[in-house]
């Protein structure tokens, strides 16, 4: 008997406590008071924080930490999986600028808004891409797990 859906325990965990991070920060996005300085800095450093742990999430995605273990399983889901690797790029550039643009803003109560709405937007796409990767998963392990496989 197979004993090994250990390596998409192993994604789901990471997903779920990445995705734990993107709440906290949609939470503080969603209050519907007026922000003021004081939680604008607090945003910037949630968000902050939230950058270096989205390196390692990609870092030991791409180091082999799901792609390797569903290209092994599945390898004719190799262009599906090399596309979302490859979005990894456009989400560290654009994490760069967007803390560039919140770090500009914290003096700058006019640009919040736009703060808010391209951390939200970013919050959303990336939600999408981790949403697509657990897709992959799932059907590349449950065709493994199929019987008669
Ligand atoms: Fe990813
Ligand atoms: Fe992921």
């Amino acid at each position: 008997m197979r004993r090994e859906p250990l390596p998409l325990d192993k994604i789901r965990a990471r997903h779920h406590a990445l995705h734990q991070q993107i709440r906290a920060l949609e939470q503080l996005l969603e209050q519907r008071e007026e922000p003021d300085e004081a939680r604008v800095r607090e945003a910037l450093v949630l968000f902050e924080g939230f950058e270096p742990m989205l390196e390692e999430h990609f870092a030991v995605e791409e180091r082999g930490g799901y792609f390797s273990d569903v290209l092994k399983v599945a390898p004719r889901f190799t262009r599906w999986a090399t596309r979302l690797e490859r979005n990894h790029g456009d989400f560290r550039a654009r994490l760069q600028r967007l803390l560039e643009l919140a770090h500009n803003a914290v003096d700058a109560p006019d640009k919040w808004s736009k703060v808010i709405s391209g951390v939200a937007e970013f919050l959303q796409k990336l939600k999408e891409h981790e949403a697509e990767e657990n897709d992959l998963v799932r059907a590349a392990f449950m065709d493994d797990l199929a019987p008669g496989d």
